[in-house]
């Protein structure tokens, strides 16, 4: 037992909120490598990392935005033991799927690097070390779930049970998917290992634990009051809740083969959490990005620190991994941590083991070119205070009539009228030829940077959005408004005029949609001819000298037709009858065996329905009329549900024909036809092959 008491009140260098920063770390959760990334992702993490990452450079702010994938915990070991294959391969395999897609999809890392790096080796089990000689860590040793066939202790999804709150089955060592509550495997009902299916039993082992009751005051005073009114209320409501509940101390250490070995003697073995190895992923990948220069980066007062992540990971960044930075001492502290709802797809949750998902890679094949529309829509739509539900149908309505129709058509029909009326150069004009109304228009157009930005700082990347369309919608009523295309022959003079306005919006449309649509952004600045600017350029009037020549128009954005929408349906259609049989239960077991002679009692026959009626006021049984090459009979069969009389009319069937007759609902049955069931109890004939004649023995 390491009594040693840490020091909580240490020297951490912490921002202060609201001053000025001279440099930005931002964080985005490092997606696991044992899947793809799907738009659930994408729109509660990478989307607006990125976004913010994109808008503060363009200020001209010292930014590192940071990704990689997290390489190490139990689903990633238990995927590899189904495969066939080592942990290592299937992180290979995703690490890079991942960070291909992300680079197609235009999300701009600084780095992306990946947890089964030796430098993050290196550093993780550094920071553990540092915490172990400050006596940070309560050693304990316990009796943990242990499986005998395979010589393994159970960690978090090696064991799986019924969950003690809301029973239902399934639930795992660290978490019960059903109900969210986060579990330990002691609390399980009936536990199993996962590996095996056996009933684990107990074992002594010896861990380390990071004491977070010892931080509740930390805590309080740091988010409680400190956060109060700059963190999302769903953010500030979760921690809220976790500190009042009492915190507990919580083991960072497992028993697996698969991750980072404990520094320590005699820990074979052992390796650290996969949360306690992951989040300091960020500073191993600010290493390797800055070899001389990381430590600005995490360490220096000025910093501000922001972790962009989904809701189910707001106690690891805003609890624990701060306790980590705190207990080491030297670490700067998030100073924001905007995370995300969830977003669900057609109105139900996106699983990955469902298949019920856009898959990112599979978008960017199925949508070439459509990257800044996905963006668009998961921005428009994005779950920042709830929940909130993606549909392809709103996908192609956001493209068509908002993508499209406003910001499209706007920048078309300028750049097309400048290119007939005036060879494509801006139009010449002299300052006193702007009307009043005019310069009310100029004057609104300079104020959107500071709009967007005041949004943007705030997280809110929505309303940010929403402000950039109405730049958009500015551009387009003022066109509207003031009709070039009716004025170029009456008044030239004026149509110059409005055209040199369009264009300038259209320029500043160029500058502030880029952290949102950066490729369109790459396509506007090529037709305008205009270099990339930065943001606050976009605060002065004249973005685009008279004279300047423009290149040719072209489209920004495409029609989304009902065929490309309706594939994407039939994707997710699929999706679902796969996993209904799936989930269909098994088929019933082999009854106990019969002898030859038991079979051959039976008499089967081929025979043919020639006449079949409803039996009233039953739903489930027809009256048939058969016939058989013996005779003409009438059978009683259960078959309405799955079959109207006029189907049956002329099939062939099997009989089994020496079934003692039975009365049912006063009609006497001479036999029986044979049907198969599938297990929702759907029938369906058992059709004899073509040749096979009417009252031919079935044996
Ligand atoms: N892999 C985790 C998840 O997908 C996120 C890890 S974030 C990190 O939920 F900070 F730990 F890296
Ligand atoms: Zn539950």
């Amino acid at each position: 037992m390491n009594s040693q008491h840490a020091d909580v009140e240490n020297t951490t260098p912490v921002f202060e909120p609201g001053s000025t920063p001279e440099r930005y770390t931002i964080t985005s959760a490092l997606p696991y490598a044992n899947g793809p990334v799907h738009i659930g992702h994408l729109a509660g993490v990478y989307v607006p990392a990125d976004i913010y990452a994109r808008y503060l450079r363009s200020r001209g702010r010292d930014v590192i935005f940071i990704g990689g994938s997290d390489e190490h915990g139990v689903p990633i070991t238990i995927q590899a033991r189904k495969r066939h294959t080592t942990p290592q391969a299937i992180v290979d395999q995703y690490h890079a799927l991942i960070k291909d897609s992300f680079e197609k999809f235009g999300i701009s890392f600084d780095i992306y690097s990946r947890t089964s790096t030796r430098i993050h080796a290196q550093t993780a089990s550094a920071f553990f070390k540092t915490l172990y000689d400050k006596g940070c860590f309560i050693e304990k040793t316990s009796l943990q779930y242990y499986d005998e066939e395979n010589h393994q202790f159970l960690a978090d999804r090696y064991i799986t049970g019924t969950c003690p709150h809301c029973h239902s089955e399934g639930a795992y060592g660290d978490q019960c998917e059903k109900c969210g509550s986060a579990l330990s495997p002691d609390e399980l009902i009936d536990p199993r290992s996962t590996i095996s299916g056996n009933r684990p039993v107990k074992k002594e082992t010896k861990h380390w634990y990071l004491p977070l009751d010892r931080y509740e005051d930390f805590l309080r005073k740091w988010i409680l009051e400190g956060h109060k009114d700059d963190w999302k209320t769903n953010v500030y409501g979760q921690c809220k809740s976790w500190i009042d509940q009492g915190l507990l101390p919580r083991a960072v250490t497992r028993d697996l083969d698969w991750g980072v070995p404990l520094p320590l003697p005699d820990t074979e073995g052992k390796v650290l959490y996969v949360w306690f190895d992951a989040p300091i992923g960020y500073i191993s990948a600010t290493k390797e990005l800055k070899p001389d220069a990381w430590e600005k980066y995490w360490k220096d007062k000025k910093t501000k620190l922001v972790h962009f992540i989904g809701k189910d990971n707001i106690v690891f960044h805003c609890i624990i991994f701060p306790c980590m930075l705190k207990a080491e001492g030297s670490y700067v502290l998030p100073d924001n941590v905007p995370a995300n709802e969830f977003l669900n797809l057609e109105g139900e949750k996106i699983s990955t083991s469902k298949n019920w998902a856009v898959w990112l890679h599979e978008y960017l094949e199925d949508f070439p070119g459509k990257q800044d529309v996905l963006r668009y829509v998961l921005t428009a739509n994005a779950p920042e205070t709830k929940d909130n539900d993606f549909t392809w149908k709103d996908f192609q309505a956001r493209n068509n009539n908002e993508l499209l129709a406003v910001f499209g058509n706007f920048v078309n029909r300028t750049v097309v009228l400048t290119h007939k009326y005036f060879e494509g150069k801006v139009p010449e004009v002299p300052d006193p030829a702007f009307t009043e109304t005019d310069r009310e228009y100029l004057r609104e157009m300079c104020a959107y940077p500071e709009k967007i930005a005041a949004s943007l700082e705030a997280y809110r990347f929505r309303e940010g959005l929403n402000e950039l369309m109405n730049l958009a919608r500015l551009g387009n009523k003022y066109l509207t408004d003031n009709e070039p295309w009716k004025l170029f022959k009456s008044d030239p003079e004026r149509v110059k005029v409005i055209l040199n306005l369009s264009l300038q919006i259209a320029a500043h449309l160029a500058v502030l949609c880029e952290p949102f649509l950066p490729f369109t952004a790459k396509k506007l600045c090529g037709i305008l001819d205009l270099p990339k600017l930065p943001w606050d350029e976009a605060t002065r009037t004249c973005l685009l000298e008279g004279g300047h020549p423009l290149n040719p128009a072209e489209f920004l954005f495409e029609k989304i037709e009902d065929e490309a929408i309706q594939k994407q349906m039939d994707k997710l259609e699929e999706a679902k009858k796969a996993n209904r049989m799936q989930a269909t239960p098994r088929y019933e077991p082999q009854k106990a065996s019969v002898n030859f002679e038991d079979f051959g009692k039976m008499d089967l026959r081929v025979a043919r329905i020639t006449a079949a009626e409803k039996v009233a006021k039953t739903k489930k049984l027809l009256k048939l009329t058969l016939e058989t090459g013996l005779d003409t009979r009438t059978v009683v069969s259960g078959i309405a549900e799955c079959y109207t009389p006029e189907e049956v009319i002329g099939k062939k069937v099997c009989l089994l024909a020496n079934l003692e007759p039975k009365e049912l609902k006063g009609i006497l049955s001479h036999g029986m036809i044979l049907m198969s069931e599938n297990p929702d109890g759907k029938l369906c004939f058992v059709e004899p092959s073509p040749e096979a004649e009417v009252g031919m023995q079935i044996r």
